[in-house]
């Protein structure tokens, strides 16, 4: 064994450490909901991607069983050898009908749907336009691409403008504009109406990355495109937040994108089939999301974010503006920000420090997230318990 190596990755731990960026790893002894269970202690729980509040839904739980009953643990293979099961198929439908698509492809993540729509799709005569602050699967996505590469300052239209004119002037072939349709670390929405307008006027495609929009935002949850009004060409998403959360990805698109896609996107070729449980779960949590259950929950998350960021504002934290679930509570030192966390949970409330390289240097944050199933009594304890580690740290 080369001690060298060995040295070196122990070393690198001990600068990370001496950082304060360690992120630990937390062991839940219970079921994903807005109370846990963390070393033993019952614990509120403000940091999950658990929007709608589906991931310990009995439905959801009991439609995964049905579906490993029904179709056996997987399908040791993937789609296109012999990994196809019907509930597959249902799957694909539900989310394109849901999303009103035309068809949609699954893969085992998002990360994986964002690592696999861009290189297919476009070649060294095209060009990408990527927001700033876009997902690292998208970045790395656009990586694996051959196309020209452009990147505007988050949201900022003008930004987008000059680079969409660039990447005409540089005569490109098919322009598409890339962008979170919310940006992930900080809760803002893409600006689509004016994105929609940009990409009308230089004859750009649009891909939307809806991970943290679709279920929520919106009509019927239907995400950031509905909520803005417009249409895109490609919504990429996750099984693995709104949507009952348990992992997954896909890309809805018109049939021949997706037929394209499933001849030629390394990870659907590459790697295995969606485990039937994930699809039987996530296929409930869509029906639950597009019915009126769905814009029950729908209000009732938005009336808890509307709460804690109120209650949040008034005690003096300093927060993100938004109107997104996801509300940042900026700390801007990264040990700060994991000393709170860890102030928090002693007080019984389990969220997390967020630093670099997660976030920019210099901005950590707390990342609250609300949820459906999150109650009044809830958010108020949260706050509270905010309020006492925000005195003790000199934070407010
Ligand atoms: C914006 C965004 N895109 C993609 C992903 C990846 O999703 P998945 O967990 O399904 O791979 C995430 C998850 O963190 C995300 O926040």
């Amino acid at each position: 064994m080369p001690d060298a190596f060995h040295a070196r990755i122990t070393a690198e731990l001990a600068d990370i450490d001496a950082q304060g960026l360690t992120k630990p790893e937390r062991v839940i002894q219970s079921r994903q909901g807005p109370e846990i269970q963390v070393g033993g202690r019952r614990v509120l729980n403000f940091c999950a991607n658990n929007y709608l509040g589906l991931a310990g839904d009995e439905r959801v739980v009991q439609a995964g069983i049905a579906a490993q009953e029904r179709w056996g643990a997987g399908t040791a293979s993937v789609r296109f050898i012999c990994g196809t099961l019907e509930i597959h198929k249902e799957l694909e439908h539900a989310i394109a009908d849901y999303l009103g698509f035309e068809d949609t492809i699954l893969f085992a993540a998002a990360f994986d749907a964002n690592g696999g729509i861009f290189e297919p799709l476009f070649g060294a005569e095209d060009a990408i336009v990527s927001d700033s602050l876009n997902h690292a699967s998208i970045i790395d996505g656009v990586r694996l691409c051959k196309a020209k590469r452009y990147r505007f300052a988050n949201s900022d239209m003008a930004d987008l403008e000059a680079q969409l004119k660039q990447a005409r002037a540089d005569g490109a072939r098919d322009i598409i504009i890339a962008t979170d349709g919310a940006f992930s670390m900080d809760g803002y929405i893409a600006k689509l109406g004016e994105v929609r307008a940009l990409a009308d006027k230089y004859d750009a495609l649009i891909m939307v990355d809806d991970c943290h929009a679709t279920g929520f935002l919106g009509p019927q949850g239907k995400g950031s495109f509905a909520h803005c009004g417009v249409k895109v060409d490609f919504v990429t998403g996750t099984f693995g937040k709104a949507l009952g959360g348990a992992m997954g990805g896909f890309i809805c698109a018109t049939k021949d994108v997706v037929a394209l896609l499933k001849q030629r996107a390394r990870p659907y070729l590459f790697s295995n089939a969606l485990a039937p449980a994930v699809c039987g779960s996530s296929m409930e949590a869509i029906r639950i999301a597009s019915g009126e259950e769905g814009d029950k929950l729908r209000s009732q998350l938005f009336a808890n974010a509307e709460r804690f960021r109120g209650k949040m504002a008034e005690a003096g934290f300093n927060l993100l503006p938004g109107e997104h679930p996801i509300i940042p509570v900026m700390l801007g030192d990264a040990k700060l920000a994991q000393d709170m966390a860890a102030r928090m949970l002693e007080l019984g409330v389990y969220v997390i420090g967020f630093s670099f390289p997660v976030v920019p240097r210099g901005a950590a944050r707390i990342r609250t997230q609300m949820s459906a199933a999150h109650t009044f009594d809830q958010i108020d304890e949260a706050v509270e318990a905010f309020i006492k580690a925000g005195l003790e740290l000199g934070v407010i």
